[in-house]
């Protein structure tokens, strides 16, 4: 098929999310669609080399045009953490509630809440490597909100609006988020090579 692009993700709900933010314009294949039921590693320590260790790793063994994404969630006063271990933060089997009540903790009395969502998508088309980013901008509430979304979404205010990502509908979120940025930047790239 014409304009496909295998997602190496084995995240349902970012498979959900990305095929929203991509729509009509490509077909995106999950590694469930081809049957390839695999543990992608993700040992590297930036978000960058662990977007691109994903990819290449699915383009090793598929061939095919690929892309992985990587996020971390910066907090300013945390000096940038979770960052890059922001999936285990609490711990290696920890869930999204572990992760997020280790970092309300942490930010008990801090009065400087700002954090950052940055993530790095890392396509592989036709062989070549190319890197996308997107970033929010927002704050840590100090109590989760809202029961949509994943991840550290219920505590996530992103700046301007006064619904976290976990109160937004999906499309709000989407058109905002870091994720929504970095995957728009892909696509607006692979449509300059038609
Ligand atoms: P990943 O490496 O892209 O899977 O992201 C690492 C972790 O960041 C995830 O396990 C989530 O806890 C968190 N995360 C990534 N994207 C989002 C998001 O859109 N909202 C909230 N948390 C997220």
């Amino acid at each position: 098929m014409e304009n496909e692009l295998l997602f190496a993700t084995n995240n349902a709900h970012k498979l959900r999310e990305i095929q929203e933010i991509i729509g009509d314009s490509y077909h995106i294949l999950s590694l469930k669609d081809i049957q390839l039921d695999i543990e992608i590693p993700e040992t590297s320590d930036t978000i960058e080399d662990n977007a691109s260790q994903k990819a290449q790793f699915i383009f090793d063994k598929t061939g095919r045009n690929c892309f992985a994404d990587d996020t971390g969630l910066e907090i300013e006063a945390l000096d940038g953490r979770p960052g890059v271990y922001s999936a285990r933060y609490a711990g290696e089997e920890c869930s999204f509630e572990d992760n997020m009540r280790k970092v309300l903790e942490e930010m008990d009395q801090i009065q400087n809440r700002k954090a950052i969502f940055r993530c790095i998508v890392c396509l592989i088309f036709e062989g070549n490597e190319y890197l996308f980013e997107g970033r929010v901008e927002g704050v840590i509430l100090p109590a989760k909100r809202g029961k949509g979304g994943f991840g550290y979404d219920p505590v996530f205010l992103p700046d301007g609006f006064d619904q976290t990502f976990a109160e937004m509908p999906p499309y709000l979120k989407n058109g905002i988020s870091h994720r929504g940025k970095a995957i728009t930047r892909m696509i607006r790239f692979l449509e300059t090579l038609e």
